[in-house]
């Protein structure tokens, strides 16, 4: 997880904050869910992406440029006071361009190497994320710093985030295509040691939690960053105040909204968004 510069003190003064959750399509609901436990009262502004899905096959100046242009226009008109960036591909290469460029705080999410390093018994980890998030120098260092002791697989999945919205979507893949992408993290060495723990670097995949345990050839030890987070979001604007309304609004926004059939609405109703709206922010014509 990545900090943020505001200080917590001048957040925390703000009653019933807004915080604007941001991911390149369904995957940031994940993190959301953390986040509205730990502060329910809370209102919320979650914005996907769609029109520039997915990230992780967007080169990292494409990806820069995308990210300023979208949350320009988020800021201005939803005025956060804290904006979570719940997505690895963009937070592993677009924070310090965003805390230039915005005095809102933001919170990133990041590959969870250092939890991943600390719980593994037979020193053998696996990184799932997207193409883009495995190529990132930031992840390059963060497993340099955290896990230099381990021998960390990288694995970068092209399809895993897709078939996350499909089953949000109500329209899940088949258990092969699922076990074939989770596939290169199952590892053995010579001395019989095997993987035992699995990062969940992008925010799409514990959408599927339950279906990789299922599948998975044997059991592991599956990171999901998301509860930090939330600890994180609280350490900066304060914990549940003893008198609030723990039923905090929650509005839906995506960018192109063609994602947004009957069924993802309804599901995104049973996860408690309140409202699902379209703010259309086009990609650039090629
Ligand atoms: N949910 C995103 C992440 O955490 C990325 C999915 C994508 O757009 O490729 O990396």
């Amino acid at each position: 997880m990545a900090g943020a510069s505001l200080s917590a003190a001048a957040l925390r003064a703000s009653a019933e904050p807004t915080i604007l959750v941001f991911d390149s399509g369904l995957g940031g609901l994940t993190v959301l869910d953390a986040v509205r436990r730990a502060r329910p009262d809370a209102r919320y502004v979650y914005v996907g992406d769609d029109a520039a899905f997915p990230y992780g096959r967007l080169g990292e100046a494409a990806l820069v440029a995308r990210v300023l242009t979208v949350m320009e226009r988020l800021v201005a008109t939803h005025r956060p006071d804290l904006v979570v960036i719940a997505c690895n591909t963009a937070s592993t290469l677009v924070l310090p361009a965003l805390r230039q460029r915005f005095t809102t705080p933001f919170v990133g999410v990041v590959p969870p190497i250092k939890p991943a390093a600390a719980a593994t018994r037979s020193r053998l980890v696996s990184l799932l994320a997207t193409p883009g998030t495995v190529a990132r120098s930031y992840t390059h260092d963060l497993i340099a710093t955290y896990a230099g002791a381990c021998a960390v697989t990288l694995v970068g999945s092209q399809n895993l985030a897709g078939f996350a919205e499909a089953e949000l979507a109500g329209a899940p893949v088949d258990d092969a295509a699922l076990a074939a992408e989770i596939a290169p993290c199952f590892v053995t060495d010579p001395d019989g040691r095997r993987t035992d723990v699995i990062c969940l670097a992008c925010t799409h995949y514990p959408l599927l939690l339950p279906r990789l345990e299922a599948l998975a050839p044997w059991p592991v030890i599956w990171i999901d960053p998301a509860p930090a987070i939330a600890r994180r979001v609280v350490q900066l604007i304060g914990a549940l105040p003893r008198d609030a309304d723990r039923h905090g609004f929650a509005l839906g926004a995506f960018t192109a909204g063609t994602c947004l059939t009957t069924p993802l609405r309804d599901a995104l109703a049973a996860r408690g968004i309140n409202e699902v709206a379209i703010e259309a922010v086009p990609l650039p014509l090629q």
